[in-house]
């Protein structure tokens, strides 16, 4: 994944496959075109790469020449086409041969068709990089187009967005699928960890539970767990940053994915801040922060119920209880305010059955995407 500007783009077509596209298309050209001393003519500024490489693999007498084209503003065509550098060189009775980066459209290859009839050219063919033939709304023959391509919007190898990517030698596409990144919260014996199950499932997406990954970390000794362990030990809290660099390789192995359930993080709004730009910084963005809302009176039933038969001894008193719901309204406090301000908080009633409460999640989730 790379950045550009303010967008997101991920790998699309490796350095390889560009190239075995070129070998094709000059090994078609040169059939064609040896012995016959053709002009290439360059569209700059894009073509410059793909120039380049094509017409060093031309093998006997040809020129080249270059005209300069615009129309992109961003990552949208303006529809209008400006000449920035003319056809200024001999073209008649020549063999031409078009060099495009991608045509889209079809517009600039219209406007540029018009000029050479003006100069007196009839016979040119077009050989371009990238063609995308869902966008091309012309009728004129794209004689050599090296790879068809769907009607996304690339970078690199020659090819821009607002100036930047062209020294790129793999192309990489706009990032378009949005992940979903919930930040799920709710009091001790909300029934957090039954719904995060279940809508991992549900939505496909990696749950994050950040005491699962202490404890992986921890168990099989990696630089960060030593390192997390050595606070532990001495009776300190773990750093944020520690944490934080813990969930950012959980996020990393899964860059690709639908997107992430973290639970259990963030605990305050530093760390809320530092989970914005870990995700920020792999194109991506917290979603919601889903809170499952349970009456302390039944929270209060319901873990002193599962105390009975689960043996964990915070579950069977219940002024220990009641503290853990406590601190738990204390430390959400802060991020309900802090994901409100950024209208991503969404209360849910945490009352009923599982499937009932997966529904009332569901509507949330659903509206986000
Ligand atoms: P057309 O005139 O719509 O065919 O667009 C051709 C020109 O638009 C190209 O020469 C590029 O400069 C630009 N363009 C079209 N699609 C893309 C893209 O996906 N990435 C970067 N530039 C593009
Ligand atoms: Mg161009």
């Amino acid at each position: 994944m790379i950045k550009l500007h303010n967008l997101y783009f991920e790998k699309y077509i490796s350095k390889h496959k560009i190239e075995q596209a070129i070998d094709l298309v000059a090994q078609s050209i040169n059939a064609e075109y040896k012995g016959k001393n053709p002009i290439f003519v360059v569209v700059l500024n894009g073509a410059f790469h793909f120039a380049s490489d094509l017409i060093s693999r031309f093998e006997g007498d040809c020129e080249v020449e270059f005209i300069k084209m615009s129309s992109y503003d961003g990552t949208e065509s303006t529809g209008n086409v400006i000449v920035d550098i003319p056809l200024d060189f001999e073209i008649e009775d020549r063999e031409i041969i078009i060099v495009e980066d991608i045509v889209d459209s079809g517009q600039t290859i219209e406007k540029l068709i018009g000029m050479l009839a003006q100069g007196g050219i009839a016979n040119y063919k077009i050989a371009t990089l990238f063609f995308k033939p869902e966008a091309y709304t012309k009728e004129y023959k794209i004689h050599y187009p090296g790879l068809k391509i769907p009607n996304d919007f690339i970078v690199g190898y020659g090819l821009d967005y607002n100036g930047l990517g062209r020294n790129l030698n793999e192309v990489y596409k706009l990032k378009s699928t949005q992940m979903t990144n919930l930040v799920l919260f709710g009091p001790p014996g909300a029934g957090k960890g039954t719904q995060a199950n279940v809508l991992k499932e549900k939505y496909n997406l990696v749950h994050i539970s950040t005491g699962d990954v202490f404890r992986y970390n921890i168990k099989n000794k990696t630089e960060l767990g030593t390192l997390a362990k050595s606070y532990m030990d001495k009776g300190q809290l773990v750093p944020d940053s520690v944490t934080i660099d813990m969930l950012a390789a959980e996020v990393e192995k899964n860059a690709d994915g639908k997107g992430f359930i973290f639970d259990g993080f963030p605990r305050t709004s530093a760390q809320a801040k530092a989970l914005d730009e870990l995700l920020e910084s792999k194109g991506t963005a917290v979603s919601a922060m889903v809170a499952l809302e349970v009456d302390d009176e039944v929270l209060v039933k319901r873990l002193l119920e599962r105390g009975k038969t689960s043996g964990r001894p915070d579950d069977s008193n219940e002024e220990v209880i009641r503290r853990r719901i406590r601190v738990y309204y204390e430390e959400t406090a802060i991020l309900k305010s802090f994901y409100e301000a950024k209208d991503k908080y969404f209360g849910v009633d945490g009352v009923g059955s599982i499937e009932e409460i997966t529904e009332r999640l569901s509507v949330v989730i659903d509206q986000l995407v």
